[in-house]
């Protein structure tokens, strides 16, 4: 009884913790804060302590141009916690910024949050443990792909399976779902990052040039290309000469940076084609009528779906607004909550 009246009066907020980006959706509010899952950490002279300078935004504006004592750094890199204190004061930094903005925390919400679907049970305990010392009545995990799915409207609990691919930035989800239920699930370690460092390599290599991680990802997102049809000429960046040393430009175009993604891209389909290997036959024929949907940053790589559409003979639709789905989809789970649906039962 009181657990309802408590739930009644709380705002319940969900939490895409990506490892790019995280997106906090609040229950009747929706998306209310999407900020990189960046941290800058000042060190003291000796190295040794280290405190919280910027979070989110503040500290990606810092990302490559800071002085020695300052680093800035990804605790989620990879899908899983990389540093957890560090995690730690980042959720709680986001909760608080949400609370505070609105004022709406007096009584301790329930937090849903998804995790990759391949993360260990030690690092479900440290995102759940990190959102209850960040001041959670009740912290809820949901399967990133399963989340994806919700968000992206995709019929979960119909007896039709549907097929969902989450490319973020450490990540790549590929998951079945039918029946409120992941058939199938997996999670590979090749997604956004891994593009943008193939990119900065290839300018290194070809083009005798050094760049920066956001340099990478702007190459990325102005003329990143999949398949020849969605090629778009060239761009004009800047960095620094291999040989000289000195600032240099180049002009690199869309063409030779499809051909430096070929193999990563050929990972994630190979991911792909496995999942549609391992799904029960009765499933696979759904698959050919719901076809493949994409979420995540990596669904707007230009010409992906139908560089997709040529490997798989499936259909491929990129969700609407791709980057907020997980949150969305975590947002959906809270509903699901006191409904007592299978979405969350496969994760304790
Ligand atoms: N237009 C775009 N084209 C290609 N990649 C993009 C684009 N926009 C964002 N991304 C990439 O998407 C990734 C972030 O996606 P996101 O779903 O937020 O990841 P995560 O869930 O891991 O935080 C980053 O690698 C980013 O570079
Ligand atoms: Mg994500």
């Amino acid at each position: 009884m009181l657990r309802k009246l408590l739930s009644y009066f709380a705002s319940d907020i969900a939490i895409d913790l990506g490892t790019a980006n995280t997106i906090v959706y609040v229950k009747g509010k929706g998306v209310i804060l999407n900020e990189p899952s960046m941290v800058a950490l000042g060190v003291d002279r000796n190295g040794l302590s280290k405190r919280i300078i910027a979070v989110g935004h503040e500290a990606k504006i810092m990302l490559g141009k800071t002085p020695g004592q300052i680093e800035v750094i990804r605790p989620m890199k990879d899908g899983v916690i990389a540093d957890f204190t560090v995690t730690e004061q980042m959720i709680k930094y986001f909760i608080k910024k949400v609370g505070s903005q609105k004022k709406l925390f007096s009584i301790p919400p329930t937090i849903v949050i998804c995790v990759p679907c391949g993360s260990t049970q030690v690092e479900r305990r440290a995102i759940k443990d990190s959102a209850l010392a960040a001041g959670a009545r009740k912290v809820e995990l949901i399967e990133e792909a399963m989340a994806a799915a919700l968000g992206a409207d995709l019929p979960v609990s119909s007896a039709s399976a549907s097929m969902v691919v989450d490319i973020g930035g450490g990540t790549t989800e590929v998951g079945v779902i039918s029946l409120g239920g992941l058939v199938y699930a997996n999670s590979i370690r090749i997604a956004g990052d891994r593009i943008d460092e193939v990119i900065s390599n290839h300018i290194r290599s070809k083009h005798g040039l050094l760049v920066g991680d956001t340099t990478a990802e702007d190459i990325k997102k102005q003329i990143g290309s999949a398949h020849p049809n969605a090629d778009v000429g060239d761009m004009t960046i800047r960095g620094r000469s291999t040989f000289q040393g000195l600032p240099r430009e180049t002009v690199v175009t869309s063409q030779e940076i499809r051909e430096a993604l070929k193999d990563t891209l050929e990972q994630i389909i190979a991911a792909i084609r496995q999942a549609l290997e391992e799904t029960p036959p009765e499933l696979s024929a759904d698959l050919i009528e719901n076809g493949i949907t994409l979420t995540g940053g990596g669904a707007l790589l230009r010409g992906l779906d139908v560089l997709l559409i040529q490997e798989t003979g499936l259909k491929v639709l990129v969700a609407n607004e791709p980057l907020l789905c997980v949150a969305k989809g975590c947002g959906l789970a809270l509903d699901f909550l006191t409904e007592n649906k299978l979405y969350l039962s496969r994760i304790r």
